[in-house]
C-alpha cells in the first residue's frame, strides 16, 4: 500500500509544533551554509545554468511569502521591492546578479518567518498543511543548489573526511549485483510530503533484473577513463557523443567534473558526470541504466513482506548512521560505508552520497495533477529532462526519501550526480 501521513493521529497544537519545528531547523541548515559569506560570493554567478546563491536564498523568502501569508493568508506582498528579482520566472539568470546584501536579504527572511510563524497559529491545517510541508521542501531544495553553486566557486568549505568503515576485514566485491525477482511492486507516494510529480502511487510490474549493488566508484570509472572511453566512439549515443564533442573544443573533456585523483577516493562513487557520461560507462561495461521503476523497486520494495517503504531501511527517519546527507559529511563517502541503510535487495546508498541517473525522462505518472502550481513539475515534462534518484551527500532529510524524483537536462554535469547500472541475465 501507498506511505500514509504518520500525522493524522496528532492533534491540531502539535501538527502545528512539528511544523514550526521543521521550518526551523531547515532554515538554520540554510543560513549555516552563508555564514561569514563575503559580498562577491554572495552576488556571484558561477555558471550560466545557475543563479549566485544570494538569489536563492531571496527567492526561499519570496516563496514562503507568496504561497503562506499572500495566497493563504491574504495578504498584500511585504516586500513589493522583490517581487520581481526573486520570482522564478521574474529575470533572466545573469540579470540576477545585482542583489539587496546579506543582512538585508537575512531581514527580509526574518520578517518574511515572524509572520508566517504568527500565521500558523491559526492556519487551517487540513487544507493547508501538504502547502506547509511544500514550502519546506522547497527551501531544501533551494539549499542543495546553493551548495553546489559554492562548490562550483571554491567556496564550499572542505571537510576532511571521517574514518570510515571499509567492509572491516574482507573487501567487499563492488562489482557486485543483486537480483530483482519478477513481480508488481509500488511505485511512488501519497503521503502528505508527496511532491505533485511522486503521485498517484501505482502498481508496476518488472521482469527479474539484476542491478549494481553499488553506486558505480571512481576505481570502476578510471577503468573506463584510462582505457580510453572518452576517445571511443563506440560507447556514446548520438546524442551522448555530439555533447562531448561540443564540451571539448578547447581542452578535451576526459573526466567527471568533481574528480580527484587521490587513492582515497577510490571506492567512493564518481560524482559530476552527465547522463552521457552515465550511458557511455554503462555501455562500456555491457550494462544499461536502470529505468526509475527499477530503481525504485531495488531501493524500496520488500519482496518477503510485498510492501514498499519510504525508506531502503523501512520507515524510520534518514539519521547519519544510515546515509550521507544533510551535509552531515560534507563530501561523498565509499559506497560500502552504511550497511545499515541496505536495502531489502541489499543494494547500497540508494539514499544519500550521490544523485543517481535512470533511464527515464521526467514525466507525470498516469492521473497526475500539478501542484501547487503547473511550473513546479508538469513545466519540465518536455522529455528534455532525466529523472535522477535518492538523493546525495548534501541532500536535505525532507528530500530523501525512495520515491522522490530529481530531473535535469542530461547535460548538467554540476549535480552531485553519479548512477549505477542493470543488467537483464538468462
Ligand atoms: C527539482 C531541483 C530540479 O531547483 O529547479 C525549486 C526544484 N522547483 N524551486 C529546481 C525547485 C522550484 C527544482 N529541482
Ligand atoms: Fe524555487
Amino acid at each position: 500500500m501507498p506511505v500514509k501521513s504518520i500525522y493524522t493521529n496528532l492533534s491540531l497544537a502539535q501538527r502545528r509544533e512539528i511544523l514550526a519545528q521543521r521550518l526551523h531547523q531547515c532554515r538554520a541548515a540554510t543560513l549555516e551554509l552563508f555564514a561569514g559569506m563575503d559580498s562577491v560570493t554572495f552576488c556571484a554567478q558561477a555558471h550560466p545554468d545557475f543563479s549566485p546563491v544570494g538569489w536563492h536564498l531571496g527567492h526561499i523568502a519570496y516563496t514562503e511569502a507568496k504561497w503562506l501569508l499572500e495566497r493563504c493568508r491574504g495578504d498584500r506582498p511585504l516586500f513589493p521591492q522583490y517581487q520581481q528579482l526573486f520570482a522564478a520566472d521574474g529575470l533572466p539568470k545573469h540579470a540576477r546578479v545585482q542583489l539587496p546584501t546579506l543582512t538585508e536579504t537575512h531581514d527580509y527572511l526574518e520578517v518574511v518567518r515572524s509572520e508566517v510563524l504568527a500565521y500558523l497559529e491559526t492556519a487551517s491545517l487540513d487544507p493547508e498543511e501538504r502547502l506547509w510541508r511544500w514550502i519546506i521542501q522547497h527551501e531544501s531544495q533551494h539549499s542543495e543548489t546553493i551548495t553546489l553553486v559554492l562548490l562550483l566557486q571554491g567556496k564550499y568549505p572542505s571537510h576532511p573526511l571521517p574514518e570510515m568503515p571499509r567492509g572491516s576485514n574482507q573487501i567487499p566485491d563492488l562489482a557486485e549485483m543483486r537480483q530483482i525477482p519478477a513481480g508488481y511492486f509500488d511505485q511512488g507516494n501519497d503521503s502528505l510530503d508527496a511532491l505533485d510529480n511522486e503521485s498517484p502511487a501505482h502498481s508496476v510490474y518488472l521482469e527479474t533484473y539484476w542491478i549494481d549493488r553499488y553506486p558505480v566508484t571512481c576505481g570502476q570509472y578510471r577503468v573506463f577513463m584510462e582505457s580510453g572511453g572518452y576517445r571511443d566512439r563506440r560507447w556514446w549515443s548520438e546524442a551522448g557523443w555530439q555533447w562531448l564533442q561540443s564540451q571539448s573544443t578547447e581542452i578535451p573533456l576526459t573526466q567527471p567534473l568533481y574528480w580527484l585523483d587521490i587513492p582515497t577516493r577510490e571506492d567512493h562513487p564518481v560524482c559530476g558526470v552527465s547522463w552521457y557520461e552515465a550511458e557511455a560507462y554503462a555501455n562500456f561495461v555491457g550494462k544499461r541504466l536502470p529505468t526509475e521503476a527499477e530503481w525504485e523497486k531495488a531501493a524500496c520494495w520488500d519482496s518477503s513482506t510485498l510492501q514498499s517503504h519510504p525508506y531502503p531501511w523501512g520507515a524510520a527517519e534518514p539519521d547519519a548512521h544510515r546515509c550521507n546527507h544533510n551535509h552531515a559529511v560534507g563530501q561523498t563517502t565509499p559506497v560500502q560505508a552504511y550497511p545499515e541503510g541496505q536495502s531489502p535487495s541489499g543494494c547500497y546508498d540508494m539514499l544519500g552520497n550521490v544523485w543517481e541517473w535512470t533511464a527515464d525522462w521526467f514525466d507525470g505518472y498516469e492521473g497526475f495533477t500539478s501542484y501547487p502550481y503547473r511550473g513546479y513539475s508538469q513545466a519540465y515534462f518536455d522529455q528534455q529532462h532525466r529523472v535522477l534518484k535518492g538523493g546525495s551527500w548534501a541532500t536535505r532529510p525532507g528530500s530523501l526519501r525512495g520515491a522522490f524524483r530529481n530531473w535535469y537536462h542530461p547535460v548538467v554535469r554540476q549535480i552531485l550526480a553519479g548512477f549505477r547500472c542493470v543488467r537483464h541475465l538468462v
